[in-house]
């Protein structure tokens, strides 16, 4: 192995993805694999725990021989390994801690503890090799909507969180609502570019509140009420006009409010991250007014945004070599949080 390179493979297993990644010097990704059940879980309408458990243990070996093979390593040239260890599903985080244990325990490889969280804002150091903290970073998914300062590599200022619904979860209920399927944040996105996203007025929850906090609840009950209003009168219900009303007043808010928190925090540079951030309307509104404001922006391309390994990598290599180790009696914590120095 020559120590100017450090390998780093990582497991995540956290929802319903299984993934494997190698990562050259936290930021070169050799091998990004990922396993999505969707098509599963979506007869369901949404994530089965005990189902996404099984899954994993079904595809995570194949997908490290796959890792392996892609990135032209062997274990031998690995220097850590990394794992989610939370937050997310408790079954199905321990099937990656389980076997990222085995193999650091068999191959005397150090394991490296990865909050989930933390790997979404990483997603930028693999999509930026230049980009450095500070910065302020928008994270929003499946499970979370934070607005922080990432002062330094392990070093968070928590600025905002949502009150209720994550971002990511307000997506999929409202898709719930007009019959869309799951997951349904991708099908919003795709409806929404061809409604008119001025046609109903959504509510645009504490976007005149001086905090840095959100609430989605609100705006997805209206969006219900409005759909059983219009059932009532018997009216026309146009999903595309609403998906793009109701996306509208989603973004509106996490737009304005990270860019408040920028300003007021002297920041110069905008980070998203997260499922959410896959969104075209989220992207587009958050270049225009990054732009107006003359703040810098960086967003990872799509498949970065979702759930991925090669993200949880990156976290892994900057925690090796802070010298961050996790030994066999680490578990599983399924509300894991971000935390700051
Ligand atoms: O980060 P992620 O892959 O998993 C979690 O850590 O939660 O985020 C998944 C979330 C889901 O709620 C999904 O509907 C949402 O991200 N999502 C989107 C888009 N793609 C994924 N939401 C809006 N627009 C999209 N294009
Ligand atoms: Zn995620």
């Amino acid at each position: 192995m020559t120590k100017d390179k450090i390998y780093t493979m990582a497991i995540e297993s956290s929802c319903d993805e299984t993934a494997v990644a190698i990562l050259e010097n936290g930021r070169k990704v050799l091998s990004n694999i990922v396993s999505t059940q969707i098509d599963i879980h979506k007869e369901f309408g949404g994530v089965v725990p005990e189902i996404a458990s099984r899954k994993h243990i079904e595809s995570i070996i194949y997908l490290i021989d796959k890792a392996l093979e892609e990135s032209g390593k062997t274990f031998r040239d690995i220097s850590n390994i990394g794992v989610t260890y939370g937050p997310g599903l408790v079954g199905a985080l321990l099937v990656g801690l389980s076997v990222a244990k085995a193999i650091a325990f068999a191959r005397n490889i150090p394991l490296t503890p990865v909050n989930h969280i933390e790997g979404h804002i990483y997603a930028n150091f693999i999509s930026y090799p230049d980009l450095e903290p500070p910065f302020t970073c928008l994270i929003v998914s499946g499970g979370h909507t934070n607005i922080i300062n990432m002062r330094d590599y392990g070093d968070y200022e928590v600025l905002g969180t949502t009150l209720d619904d994550a971002a990511g979860e307000a997506f999929d209920k409202v898709a719930r609502t007009l019959g869309l399927g799951y997951p349904g944040g991708p099908k919003i996105d795709k409806l929404a570019q061809i409604g008119d996203s001025e046609s109903i007025k959504f509510p645009r929850v504490k976007l005149k509140d001086d905090d840095y906090d959100f609430s989605f609840s609100g705006l997805k009950s209206s969006v219900l009420n409005y759909v059983n209003q219009q059932k009532q009168k018997d009216k026309k219900i146009d999903n595309a006009d609403i998906a793009a009303s109701f996306q509208a007043a989603a973004i509106e808010v996490l737009v304005e409010k990270t860019i408040r928190a920028a300003k007021e925090t002297n920041m110069n540079l905008i980070a998203v991250a997260g499922g959410v951030a896959a969104n075209q309307g989220l992207r587009d509104l958050m270049s225009k007014r990054s732009q107006e404001e003359g703040i810098d922006l960086k967003i990872p391309p799509r498949a970065l945004c979702t759930d991925n390994a090669a993200m949880i990598a990156s976290v892994a290599y900057y925690n090796y070599i802070r010298g961050i180790e996790a030994d066999m009696s680490i578990n599983a914590v399924p509300n894991l949080k971000l935390k700051g120095r």
